[in-house]
């Protein structure tokens, strides 16, 4: 009889145990299912508009502003940066950016409904380091021929100031121009397109 009783409790064990594990499983299982199906606030939060004032951005210079956990370049260019564009078109990959991603209320070649007002997601196209802002002739690291654009620092891909990318560089495209739309001449809104504003 006292055998029976040892038997029957560890028999309970084992299959109480199994039934944790068994449990455990098919939770680990189905979280990642429901983290996307409903995502938080904080990922609705990131994905909302954006709205940026771009009064003070001195010519030549850029502000970064984040947008979707993105950084996004805008930059007031000066007439200099704007004449200097259409030189570049025989050495660039994609001068008027059939292949990569700009909305279609965009300059081809500027990359602005705004010409003095360039909007960049900031992320490199090989694999997506944030390239630096090097507007200046001819430093020393980049070279004679450099006349000022973006340079990626992981591998070394360059782009104009319009965000084009040279030809033969690891990266592949343009950086991409996000969705926007002016709310008035100061403040421009990241995330709504021109037409739906
Ligand atoms: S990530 Fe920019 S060149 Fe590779």
């Amino acid at each position: 009889m006292s055998n029976d009783g040892v038997n029957t409790g560890r028999r309970r064990f084992l299959v109480a145990a199994t039934s944790v594990v068994g449990a455990a499983g098919a939770v680990g299982a189905a979280v990642p299912f429901v983290g996307s199906w409903f995502p938080s606030a904080k990922a609705k939060a990131a994905g909302a508009p954006v709205k940026v004032n771009i009064s003070k951005i001195e010519p030549g210079q850029q502000i970064v502003a984040e947008w979707r956990g993105q950084p996004v370049f805008i930059l007031s260019r000066t007439e200099e940066m704007l004449a200097g564009l259409p030189k570049l078109n025989a050495e660039l990959a994609d001068p008027d950016s059939k292949a990569s991603e700009q909305p279609t209320y965009v300059n081809a070649q500027t990359r602005s409904s705004k010409p003095g007002i360039l909007i960049l997601v900031g992320l490199c196209t090989h694999l997506g380091c944030s390239p630096s802002f090097r507007p200046e002739v001819a430093p020393a690291d980049l070279g004679a021929q450099w006349v000022g654009g973006y340079f990626c620092p992981c591998h070394g891909s360059r782009y104009d100031l319009a965000g084009r990318v040279y030809k033969s560089q690891p990266a592949p495209l343009n950086l991409p121009v996000p969705p926007h739309s002016y709310e008035s001449a100061d403040v421009v809104v990241l995330g709504v397109d021109q037409e739906k504003a």
